[in-house]
Protein backbone atom coordinates (compact mmCIF):
# COMPACT_ATOMS: atom_id res chain seq x y z
CA UNK A 1 0.00 0.00 0.00
CA UNK A 2 0.96 3.73 -1.06
CA UNK A 3 2.26 5.77 1.93
CA UNK A 4 -0.03 8.78 3.30
CA UNK A 5 0.40 11.04 5.56
CA UNK A 6 -1.21 11.08 8.44
CA UNK A 7 -2.57 13.06 11.60
CA UNK A 8 -1.17 11.58 14.40
CA UNK A 9 -1.99 14.07 17.08
CA UNK A 10 -3.40 17.41 17.32
CA UNK A 11 -3.03 19.79 19.79
CA UNK A 12 -4.47 23.69 19.92
CA UNK A 13 -3.99 26.99 22.15
CA UNK A 14 -6.79 30.31 22.98
CA UNK A 15 -5.64 32.83 24.81
CA UNK A 16 -7.51 33.05 28.09
CA UNK A 17 -9.43 36.33 27.56
CA UNK A 18 -12.90 36.03 26.65
CA UNK A 19 -14.28 39.04 24.39
CA UNK A 20 -18.04 38.77 24.90
CA UNK A 21 -20.85 39.84 22.69
CA UNK A 22 -21.98 42.13 25.85
CA UNK A 23 -18.80 44.11 26.01
CA UNK A 24 -18.77 44.59 21.65
CA UNK A 25 -21.98 46.12 22.62
CA UNK A 26 -20.12 48.99 24.59
CA UNK A 27 -17.32 49.52 22.53
CA UNK A 28 -19.46 50.01 18.67
CA UNK A 29 -23.18 50.23 17.66
CA UNK A 30 -23.92 46.53 17.64
CA UNK A 31 -26.17 44.04 19.89
CA UNK A 32 -25.96 40.39 20.95
CA UNK A 33 -29.30 39.57 18.81
CA UNK A 34 -27.27 41.06 15.37
CA UNK A 35 -23.87 39.49 15.76
CA UNK A 36 -25.92 36.19 16.90
CA UNK A 37 -28.28 36.14 14.07
CA UNK A 38 -25.68 36.94 11.00
CA UNK A 39 -22.91 35.57 12.21
CA UNK A 40 -23.64 32.76 15.26
CA UNK A 41 -21.05 34.21 17.34
CA UNK A 42 -21.16 35.14 21.18
CA UNK A 43 -17.48 35.25 22.33
CA UNK A 44 -13.89 35.04 21.25
CA UNK A 45 -10.46 34.62 22.88
CA UNK A 46 -7.56 37.51 22.90
CA UNK A 47 -4.08 37.38 23.07
CA UNK A 48 -2.79 40.22 25.31
CA UNK A 49 0.38 41.59 26.36
CA UNK A 50 3.68 43.72 24.97
CA UNK A 51 4.90 41.54 22.45
CA UNK A 52 3.11 38.50 22.68
CA UNK A 53 2.54 37.50 18.67
CA UNK A 54 1.26 34.94 16.83
CA UNK A 55 4.44 32.18 17.83
CA UNK A 56 3.65 32.75 21.38
CA UNK A 57 0.19 30.73 21.08
CA UNK A 58 1.95 28.59 17.96
CA UNK A 59 4.97 27.37 20.77
CA UNK A 60 2.27 26.23 23.25
CA UNK A 61 0.24 24.03 20.71
CA UNK A 62 3.17 22.75 19.19
CA UNK A 63 4.76 21.74 22.44
CA UNK A 64 1.75 20.04 23.22
CA UNK A 65 1.28 18.67 20.37
CA UNK A 66 5.07 16.96 20.87
CA UNK A 67 4.13 15.72 24.85
CA UNK A 68 0.67 14.17 23.82
CA UNK A 69 2.75 12.05 20.89
CA UNK A 70 5.69 11.41 23.06
CA UNK A 71 8.21 12.53 21.05
CA UNK A 72 11.18 14.86 21.40
CA UNK A 73 10.89 18.76 19.53
CA UNK A 74 14.25 17.32 17.96
CA UNK A 75 12.41 14.83 16.03
CA UNK A 76 10.78 17.10 14.01
CA UNK A 77 12.11 17.56 10.47
CA UNK A 78 9.82 20.67 8.87
CA UNK A 79 7.19 23.18 10.49
CA UNK A 80 5.12 24.94 8.44
CA UNK A 81 3.37 27.81 10.10
CA UNK A 82 -0.04 29.40 8.37
CA UNK A 83 -0.82 32.60 9.33
CA UNK A 84 -1.63 36.28 8.00
CA UNK A 85 -0.77 37.45 11.04
CA UNK A 86 3.24 36.38 11.36
CA UNK A 87 5.72 37.84 13.70
CA UNK A 88 7.39 40.19 11.90
CA UNK A 89 7.53 40.91 7.81
CA UNK A 90 10.05 38.95 7.86
CA UNK A 91 11.71 36.41 9.20
CA UNK A 92 9.39 33.92 8.75
CA UNK A 93 7.19 32.97 12.23
CA UNK A 94 8.47 28.84 11.60
CA UNK A 95 12.25 30.07 12.11
CA UNK A 96 10.86 31.68 15.55
CA UNK A 97 8.87 29.01 17.00
CA UNK A 98 11.37 26.89 16.35
CA UNK A 99 14.02 28.46 17.92
CA UNK A 100 11.77 29.10 21.13
CA UNK A 101 10.79 25.21 21.12
CA UNK A 102 14.37 23.88 20.20
CA UNK A 103 13.30 22.10 17.71
CA UNK A 104 17.13 22.41 16.44
CA UNK A 105 16.50 19.58 13.32
CA UNK A 106 13.92 21.09 11.72
CA UNK A 107 13.60 23.68 9.12
CA UNK A 108 10.47 25.68 7.93
CA UNK A 109 8.52 28.40 6.59
CA UNK A 110 5.29 30.89 6.30
CA UNK A 111 2.48 29.72 4.15
CA UNK A 112 -0.13 32.39 3.86
CA UNK A 113 -3.32 31.98 2.39
CA UNK A 114 -5.42 33.57 4.75
CA UNK A 115 -8.37 31.33 5.87
CA UNK A 116 -7.47 28.48 3.74
CA UNK A 117 -4.20 28.29 5.22
CA UNK A 118 -4.43 24.98 6.77
CA UNK A 119 -5.85 23.60 3.94
CA UNK A 120 -3.26 24.62 2.06
CA UNK A 121 -0.22 23.44 5.01
CA UNK A 122 -1.86 20.44 5.19
CA UNK A 123 -1.31 19.34 1.64
CA UNK A 124 2.03 20.94 0.88
CA UNK A 125 3.11 19.20 4.21
CA UNK A 126 1.57 16.03 3.22
CA UNK A 127 3.91 15.70 0.06
CA UNK A 128 7.26 15.68 2.07
CA UNK A 129 5.62 12.37 4.13
CA UNK A 130 4.10 10.87 0.89
CA UNK A 131 7.58 10.72 -0.73
CA UNK A 132 9.48 9.44 1.89
CA UNK A 133 11.51 12.57 2.32
CA UNK A 134 10.48 13.50 6.21
CA UNK A 135 9.05 11.08 9.03
CA UNK A 136 7.72 13.93 10.91
CA UNK A 137 6.17 17.35 9.99
CA UNK A 138 4.13 19.96 11.79
CA UNK A 139 1.60 22.23 9.96
CA UNK A 140 0.43 24.97 12.34
CA UNK A 141 -2.65 26.97 12.01
CA UNK A 142 -2.95 30.51 13.69
CA UNK A 143 -3.36 33.77 13.75
CA UNK A 144 -3.57 36.68 16.15
CA UNK A 145 -6.20 38.73 14.31
CA UNK A 146 -6.78 41.20 17.17
CA UNK A 147 -3.93 42.59 15.83
CA UNK A 148 -4.93 43.89 12.52
CA UNK A 149 -8.74 44.95 13.54
CA UNK A 150 -10.22 48.06 14.12
CA UNK A 151 -11.79 47.90 17.11
CA UNK A 152 -14.12 51.03 15.71
CA UNK A 153 -15.15 49.07 12.86
CA UNK A 154 -18.78 47.23 13.77
CA UNK A 155 -18.35 45.24 9.92
CA UNK A 156 -15.37 43.25 11.23
CA UNK A 157 -14.14 43.55 14.96
CA UNK A 158 -17.25 40.89 15.74
CA UNK A 159 -16.08 38.29 13.64
CA UNK A 160 -11.99 37.35 14.26
CA UNK A 161 -10.46 36.21 17.34
CA UNK A 162 -7.08 34.59 18.28
CA UNK A 163 -6.15 31.28 18.37
CA UNK A 164 -3.98 28.69 16.72
CA UNK A 165 -3.86 24.65 16.24
CA UNK A 166 -1.06 22.31 14.99
CA UNK A 167 -1.46 18.66 14.07
CA UNK A 168 1.71 16.31 13.22
CA UNK A 169 1.97 14.13 10.06
CA UNK A 170 3.41 11.06 9.73
CA UNK A 171 4.11 8.03 7.27
CA UNK A 172 0.98 5.64 7.31
CA UNK A 173 0.43 2.37 5.52
CA UNK A 174 -2.88 1.43 6.56
CA UNK A 175 -4.55 3.50 3.80
CA UNK A 176 -5.59 6.31 6.47
CA UNK A 177 -4.49 9.77 6.50
CA UNK A 178 -4.66 12.46 3.67
CA UNK A 179 -6.64 10.98 0.34
CA UNK A 180 -6.98 13.54 -1.47
CA UNK A 181 -7.28 17.74 -1.94
CA UNK A 182 -8.87 20.01 -4.12
CA UNK A 183 -7.42 23.35 -3.74
CA UNK A 184 -8.34 26.89 -5.34
CA UNK A 185 -7.18 30.31 -5.91
CA UNK A 186 -8.67 33.36 -7.51
CA UNK A 187 -6.20 36.73 -7.23
CA UNK A 188 -9.16 38.92 -8.64
CA UNK A 189 -10.70 38.48 -4.87
CA UNK A 190 -8.33 40.45 -3.43
CA UNK A 191 -10.24 43.63 -3.36
CA UNK A 192 -12.78 42.52 -1.12
CA UNK A 193 -10.45 41.34 1.58
CA UNK A 194 -7.43 42.57 2.41
CA UNK A 195 -4.70 44.95 4.49
CA UNK A 196 -3.95 47.76 2.30
CA UNK A 197 -0.89 48.85 3.60
CA UNK A 198 2.29 47.55 5.68
CA UNK A 199 3.62 45.34 1.94
CA UNK A 200 5.54 46.66 -0.73
CA UNK A 201 3.39 47.74 -2.94
CA UNK A 202 2.35 50.23 0.00
CA UNK A 203 4.83 50.51 2.76
CA UNK A 204 4.11 52.16 6.32
CA UNK A 205 3.96 55.53 6.96
CA UNK A 206 2.34 57.99 8.88
CA UNK A 207 0.10 58.51 6.76
CA UNK A 208 -1.13 55.07 6.05
CA UNK A 209 -1.55 54.86 9.70
CA UNK A 210 -3.83 57.55 10.00
CA UNK A 211 -5.79 56.71 7.04
CA UNK A 212 -6.27 52.97 8.74
CA UNK A 213 -5.12 51.21 6.17
CA UNK A 214 -2.95 48.60 8.88
CA UNK A 215 -6.61 46.37 9.67
CA UNK A 216 -8.27 44.22 7.88
CA UNK A 217 -10.46 45.58 5.14
CA UNK A 218 -13.49 43.57 4.16
CA UNK A 219 -16.41 44.15 1.69
CA UNK A 220 -18.64 41.43 3.96
CA UNK A 221 -21.33 40.86 1.74
CA UNK A 222 -19.25 40.49 -1.53
CA UNK A 223 -16.88 37.96 0.41
CA UNK A 224 -20.00 36.24 1.69
CA UNK A 225 -21.80 35.53 -1.78
CA UNK A 226 -18.28 33.86 -3.03
CA UNK A 227 -17.91 32.01 0.09
CA UNK A 228 -20.60 30.39 0.74
CA UNK A 229 -21.16 29.16 -3.25
CA UNK A 230 -17.40 27.89 -3.33
CA UNK A 231 -17.47 26.39 0.09
CA UNK A 232 -20.39 24.30 -0.81
CA UNK A 233 -19.03 23.23 -4.52
CA UNK A 234 -15.85 22.63 -3.36
CA UNK A 235 -16.98 20.17 -0.74
CA UNK A 236 -19.60 18.50 -2.73
CA UNK A 237 -16.60 18.02 -5.54
CA UNK A 238 -14.45 16.38 -3.51
CA UNK A 239 -17.38 13.96 -2.19
CA UNK A 240 -18.53 13.25 -6.11
CA UNK A 241 -14.67 12.74 -7.07
CA UNK A 242 -13.87 10.05 -4.20
CA UNK A 243 -17.19 8.70 -4.64
CA UNK A 244 -18.70 9.69 -1.11
CA UNK A 245 -22.59 9.55 -0.33
CA UNK A 246 -23.64 11.80 2.77
CA UNK A 247 -23.62 8.62 4.78
CA UNK A 248 -20.29 7.81 4.33
CA UNK A 249 -19.02 10.83 5.90
CA UNK A 250 -18.23 10.81 9.84
CA UNK A 251 -17.35 14.91 9.91
CA UNK A 252 -17.44 18.24 7.80
CA UNK A 253 -15.06 20.47 9.42
CA UNK A 254 -15.40 23.56 8.28
CA UNK A 255 -14.07 27.00 8.27
CA UNK A 256 -15.64 28.86 11.26
CA UNK A 257 -16.13 32.15 9.49
CA UNK A 258 -20.37 32.55 9.32
CA UNK A 259 -22.82 30.03 10.99
CA UNK A 260 -24.53 31.02 7.35
CA UNK A 261 -21.94 29.49 5.54
CA UNK A 262 -21.07 26.22 7.40
CA UNK A 263 -25.44 25.89 7.49
CA UNK A 264 -25.39 26.00 3.60
CA UNK A 265 -22.21 23.15 3.26
CA UNK A 266 -23.34 21.13 5.49
CA UNK A 267 -26.87 21.24 3.19
CA UNK A 268 -25.12 20.84 0.10
CA UNK A 269 -23.70 18.32 1.65
CA UNK A 270 -26.18 16.01 3.24
CA UNK A 271 -25.07 16.02 6.45
CA UNK A 272 -27.25 17.09 9.43
CA UNK A 273 -25.97 19.32 12.23
CA UNK A 274 -24.97 16.47 14.58
CA UNK A 275 -21.84 15.56 12.30
CA UNK A 276 -20.66 19.22 11.26
CA UNK A 277 -18.03 20.55 14.03
CA UNK A 278 -18.82 24.06 15.12
CA UNK A 279 -17.04 25.66 17.44
CA UNK A 280 -17.78 29.69 15.91
CA UNK A 281 -19.97 30.40 19.21
CA UNK A 282 -17.16 30.47 21.31
CA UNK A 283 -14.22 31.50 19.24
CA UNK A 284 -15.14 33.35 16.56
CA UNK A 285 -13.32 33.20 13.30
CA UNK A 286 -8.97 32.60 13.67
CA UNK A 287 -8.42 32.45 10.06
CA UNK A 288 -5.99 30.03 9.97
CA UNK A 289 -6.99 28.56 13.35
CA UNK A 290 -10.54 27.24 12.79
CA UNK A 291 -9.53 23.73 11.34
CA UNK A 292 -6.79 22.77 13.80
CA UNK A 293 -8.91 24.54 16.78
CA UNK A 294 -11.83 21.98 15.64
CA UNK A 295 -9.91 18.87 15.32
CA UNK A 296 -8.63 19.61 18.76
CA UNK A 297 -11.83 19.78 20.26
CA UNK A 298 -13.25 17.05 19.05
CA UNK A 299 -10.39 14.52 19.00
CA UNK A 300 -12.00 12.63 21.71
CA UNK A 301 -14.99 11.74 19.34
CA UNK A 302 -12.84 10.63 16.37
CA UNK A 303 -12.62 6.85 15.45
CA UNK A 304 -9.84 5.39 13.34
CA UNK A 305 -11.11 5.01 9.76
CA UNK A 306 -13.45 8.02 9.98
CA UNK A 307 -14.20 9.81 6.51
CA UNK A 308 -13.54 13.78 7.40
CA UNK A 309 -13.53 16.60 4.85
CA UNK A 310 -11.84 19.80 5.96
CA UNK A 311 -13.23 22.71 3.87
CA UNK A 312 -12.77 26.47 3.90
CA UNK A 313 -12.82 30.01 1.76
CA UNK A 314 -11.12 32.95 2.87
CA UNK A 315 -8.74 35.79 1.18
CA UNK A 316 -7.18 35.81 -1.53
CA UNK A 317 -9.50 34.42 -2.85
CA UNK A 318 -8.17 31.09 -1.52
CA UNK A 319 -10.50 27.93 -0.80
CA UNK A 320 -10.69 24.26 -1.01
CA UNK A 321 -11.25 20.70 0.58
CA UNK A 322 -9.35 18.00 1.99
CA UNK A 323 -10.75 14.05 1.95
CA UNK A 324 -9.25 12.29 5.07
CA UNK A 325 -9.15 9.50 6.66
CA UNK A 326 -8.71 9.98 10.72
CA UNK A 327 -5.56 7.26 11.70
CA UNK A 328 -6.56 7.18 15.36
CA UNK A 329 -8.45 6.13 18.35
CA UNK A 330 -7.79 8.42 21.37
O1 LIG B 1 -13.11 34.11 6.84
C1 LIG B 1 -12.74 34.81 5.69
C2 LIG B 1 -13.88 34.99 4.76
N1 LIG B 1 -14.85 35.89 5.34
C3 LIG B 1 -16.13 35.55 5.33
O2 LIG B 1 -16.49 34.48 4.93
C4 LIG B 1 -17.11 36.62 5.82
C5 LIG B 1 -18.31 36.66 4.91
N2 LIG B 1 -19.25 37.71 5.27
C6 LIG B 1 -20.04 37.65 6.36
O3 LIG B 1 -19.93 36.74 7.15
C7 LIG B 1 -21.12 38.68 6.50
O4 LIG B 1 -21.24 39.41 5.31
C8 LIG B 1 -20.93 39.66 7.70
C9 LIG B 1 -21.10 38.91 9.00
C10 LIG B 1 -19.54 40.29 7.62
C11 LIG B 1 -21.97 40.77 7.65
O5 LIG B 1 -23.28 40.20 7.63
P1 LIG B 1 -24.34 40.63 6.53
O6 LIG B 1 -25.57 39.92 6.83
O7 LIG B 1 -23.72 40.43 5.17
O8 LIG B 1 -24.54 42.15 6.85
P2 LIG B 1 -24.36 43.43 5.91
O9 LIG B 1 -22.92 43.80 5.82
O10 LIG B 1 -25.13 43.25 4.65
O11 LIG B 1 -25.12 44.50 6.78
C12 LIG B 1 -26.54 44.40 7.02
C13 LIG B 1 -26.94 45.54 7.96
C14 LIG B 1 -26.40 46.89 7.51
O12 LIG B 1 -27.37 47.86 7.86
P3 LIG B 1 -28.38 48.45 6.77
O13 LIG B 1 -27.52 49.02 5.71
O14 LIG B 1 -29.17 47.27 6.31
O15 LIG B 1 -29.16 49.45 7.56
C15 LIG B 1 -25.17 47.08 8.34
O16 LIG B 1 -24.85 48.42 8.54
O17 LIG B 1 -26.38 45.29 9.26
C16 LIG B 1 -25.57 46.42 9.65
N3 LIG B 1 -24.44 45.93 10.42
C17 LIG B 1 -24.48 45.75 11.74
N4 LIG B 1 -25.46 45.94 12.66
C18 LIG B 1 -25.18 45.65 13.93
C19 LIG B 1 -23.21 45.59 9.98
N5 LIG B 1 -22.45 45.18 11.00
C20 LIG B 1 -23.22 45.28 12.10
C21 LIG B 1 -22.99 45.00 13.46
N6 LIG B 1 -23.99 45.20 14.34
N7 LIG B 1 -21.80 44.53 13.90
Amino acid sequence: MRTTAAITAVQGYLPDFVLSNAVLETMVDTNDAWITERTGIKERRILKGKDQGLSVMAVEAVRGLCAKRGIDVMEIDLLICCTVTADHVFPATANIICDKLGAKNAWGFDLNAACSGFLYGLTTGSQFIETGKYKKVVVVGGDKMSSIIDYTDRATCIIFGDGAGAVLLEPNTEGLGIIDSILRADGSGCQYLHQKAGGSSRPSTARTVENKEHYVYQEGKAVFKFAVTNMADVSAEIMAKNNLKSDDVAWLVPHQANKRIIDATAHRMGLDDSRVMVNIEKFGNTTSGTLPLCLWEWEPRLKKGDNIILSAFGGGFTWGAIFLKWAYNS
